[in-house]
């Protein structure tokens, strides 16, 4: 792996136009779900991000066949002989779980790696393993695999699938894929509503599946005998359109974001508009306007359309130049919050206190060389360094790499002076 560093000059003001990629989160759930139906499915507008490579990875050690080129991923389902899920893999990316429901529903067996720790905190996939239960899975746990079996089909039922901090996209997508082949009928209660899951529903549904209540909390399934495969494009992705939002909030900045959804970021614009920060719909996006020093906020992370956790460090960088005092409550992942002692590093002012952060905005952030610990910190990271003063060095860039396409490039392109480079 190239350890890739940040060297990130600031401060500076971000005018111009930036084209946002399409979603990671949609992607690699809907791979996983081409497995479903034999036969060549094409996705359009796959960003270029190493996760994407792990799961195409991951479904060719399955017995597919997969090939990225320029944001098209085709994958040929037409055989899997090896419905296994390889540590090696999952402990790269724990995304790879959602072959989980997709290998129940085509194949009635599957072995997959549990995920182990992650830096984000405590992330169990209980709530995964007892919605396929629920549909008469037979599942153990054996030498740190999940090792699941229908002999005989899955069949469809009453599922509720709320946890204790709501519901699970993951497992959400787990569930539904694995219940579309399942004989008869499944209710899953407390379904995830974010937008990704939307996207795989409705890839399901051009499958050839029977999916009611798209995009609510309750999704009603018809079991059916068999999907065709299919050529589907991915919607954009909000978390890296809101992180391109955030970065023009804290540099003061204009941007134009082209193919991004307003729809599916009313939360964050809620935000930003208390924070005094301008955003309006454009034909193909949103245009953001930030000239004046940002108000303070309080944000607290909840399930879609909730603020996304996924934008919750991104806004922190960016309240630690407002003028007074914020709240940031994390209420999905309690411990995400590695990157409160960086941003400490950088001369923010912010006291923890459980799974809440006090930021008592300061003038002035100062450059100096900060750990990246996972993707979306490492991007409130290369935000807070484009409006610090001097030259901030952002290690482990290998984190950002893994969910940003091209972001020092599309940064670059509109004033920021970020160099990347390999040590
Ligand atoms: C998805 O992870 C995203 N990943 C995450 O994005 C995102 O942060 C998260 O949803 C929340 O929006 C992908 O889509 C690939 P959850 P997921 O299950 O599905 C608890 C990023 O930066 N829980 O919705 O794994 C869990 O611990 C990533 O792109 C259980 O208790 O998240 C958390 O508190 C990081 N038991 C809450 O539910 C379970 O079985 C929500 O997690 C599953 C989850």
């Amino acid at each position: 792996m190239a350890l890739d560093i940040f060297k990130i000059s600031g401060p500076v003001r971000l005018t111009g136009e930036v084209t946002i990629s399409g979603s990671k989160n949609a992607a690699l759930p809907i791979i996983a779900a081409t497995i479903l139906a034999p036969g060549k499915s094409t996705l359009c507008g796959v960003p270029n991000l190493s996760d994407i490579k792990v799961m195409c990875q991951l479904v060719e050690n399955l017995g597919c066949k997969a090939s990225i080129d320029n944001g098209t991923v085709t994958i040929d389902s037409t055989n899997i002989d090896n419905p296994f899920g390889d540590y090696e893999i999952v402990r790269k990316m724990r995304a790879s779980v959602c072959i989980l429901g997709p290998l129940l529903g085509r194949c009635g067996k599957v072995e997959v790696s549990m995920p182990g720790g992650c830096a984000i905190g405590y992330r169990p996939v209980d709530i995964h393993l007892r919605g396929l239960r629920e549909l008469g899975a037979k599942i153990e746990l054996k030498n740190g695999y999940i090792v699941a079996h229908a002999n005989g089909g899955l069949k469809g039922a009453n599922i509720f699938l709320g946890g204790p901090f709501g519901s699970s996209v993951l497992a959400t997508a787990n569930v539904l894929s694995a219940s579309v082949l399942a004989k008869g009928k499944t209710i899953i209660d407390s379904a995830a509503c974010e937008p990704e899951i939307t996207d795989l529903a409705k890839c399901l549904k051009k499958m050839g599946a029977k999916i009611s209540g798209i995009g609510s909390p309750q999704l009603t399934i018809k079991g059916v005998k068999k999907l065709k495969p299919i050529e589907h494009t991915v919607i954009p992705d909000r978390i890296e359109a809101g992180t391109f939002l955030a970065a023009a909030a804290i540099t003061k900045g204009n941007l134009k974001l082209k193919n991004s959804r307003v729809d599916h970021l009313m939360a964050v614009i809620d935000k930003l508009r208390s924070m005094n920060v301008t955003v309006e719909q454009t034909k193909d996006g949103c245009e953001v306007v930030s000239n004046s020093l940002s108000k303070p906020t309080d944000i607290t992370t909840l399930p879609y359309p909730g603020f996304p956790t996924d934008l919750q460090a991104q806004f922190m960088a960016c309240l630690c130049l407002a003028k007074g005092n914020s709240v940031i409550s994390e209420k999905i992942f309690p411990d995400r919050f590695m990157h409160v002692s960086e941003l400490s590093r950088m001369a923010a002012n912010l006291r923890k206190e459980g799974p809440h952060v006090i930021v008592s905005g300061v003038e002035k952030l100062i450059a100096a060389p900060v750990m990246a610990s996972d993707l979306r910190a490492s991007a409130a990271l290369v935000l807070a360094a484009l409006a610090a003063q001097g030259e901030t060095i952002v290690n482990r860039v290998y984190h950002i790499d893994r969910g940003y396409e091209k972001i020092e490039e599309k940064l670059n392109a509109c004033g920021a002076k970020i160099e990347r480079q390999s040590i």
